[in-house]
């Protein structure tokens, strides 16, 4: 399956049940100080999730164009370093303002990656929050995974740094659930297809979607400490990176060698070539 036809599969999926097909949003955030680049799909709904700006609809799918080279959300030092970091990417997502919640979210997210995509899922681990001083932890979205066919051992609580997301020091935010999938070749190696991996080291086990339950409002105080204040309408916000989808269906060790990317490499290898071959007078 190719890039293009995974980022159509994706937004097909929700159009199907409901969700307004919406563009992405230019990548320079168009009212929002508290941005440099658009950072996430959720970005151009803030708005909407803090109930200050109402649209025609309460469900929407995207591919969104991010930047992630700076603030909360950066990527830039691990590019060259990892196989799944290069700073621009697509993120696909669904959203919910205010209509289904994690329930649906989590049905969604299965029924996708195991009957549409055809993931398999003894290669699929699931995280959950597990909660802190401030927000419980998320036992209703290891329930729920293990409701839909996850094996229990598969399902891992994380903490806040993995497991809460927020699109800078303010904004919407809440605890998240994300997906990850082994990609090496002993699916049934105990040590390897491990939960050591999940948010480890490496990039055999790869992170591949997140999906937020967007409940608070985290703002700031005037004695400069942050605060949380939940929203009146509990909402969901979904990512799922498409270059690492597409190394996944494609059975590739980095997001570089996808057809998304690798024509890019290949092109410029192309034009480096003469340059590579120049004896600059040396
Ligand atoms: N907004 C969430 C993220 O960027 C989905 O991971």
């Amino acid at each position: 399956m190719t890039g293009n036809e995974i980022r159509r599969k994706f937004l097909d999926y929700f159009e199907r049940s409901g969700h307004k097909v919406v563009h992405s949003s230019p990548l320079l955030p168009a009212n929002d100080p508290t941005l440099l680049f658009i950072n996430a799909g959720m970005n151009q709904f803030k708005d909407v999730f803090l109930g200050l700006e109402k649209r025609d609809y309460k469900r929407a799918v995207t591919s969104q164009k991010c930047l992630r080279a700076g603030g909360k959300h950066n990527d830039l030092d691990e590019v060259g370093k990892t196989a799944r970091h290069h700073t621009f990417f697509e993120m696909l997502g669904n959203f919910s303002f205010g209509d289904y919640f994690k329930n649906e979210a989590i049905e969604y997210a299965w029924d996708l990656l195991v009957n549409e995509f055809e993931l398999e899922v003894n290669r699929m681990w699931f995280t959950y929050f597990e909660g802190d001083a401030d927000v419980p932890a998320d036992t209703e979205a290891r329930d729920l995974w293990i409701k839909m066919g996850a094996a229990p051992e598969r399902v891992l609580p994380f903490g806040k740094k993995d497991n809460f997301w927020q699109m800078g020091d303010t904004g919407p935010c809440g605890p998240c659930s994300e997906i990850s999938y082994y990609l090496g070749d002993a699916p049934n190696d105990p040590e390897k297809n491990s939960p050591f991996w999940v948010n480890g080291p490496g990039d055999t086990t790869v992170e591949i979607w997140n999906l937020v339950f967007v409940q608070y409002n985290r703002t700031q105080e005037p004695d400069g400490s942050f605060k949380l204040t939940p929203l009146p309408t509990p909402s969901v916000d979904t990512g799922m990176g498409l270059e690492r989808m597409t190394m996944v269906m494609q059975n590739v060790k980095t997001n570089y060698e996808t057809d998304l990317i690798r024509p890019i490499v290949e092109f410029t290898a192309e034009l480096a070539e003469p340059i590579a071959n120049r004896s600059f007078g040396i």
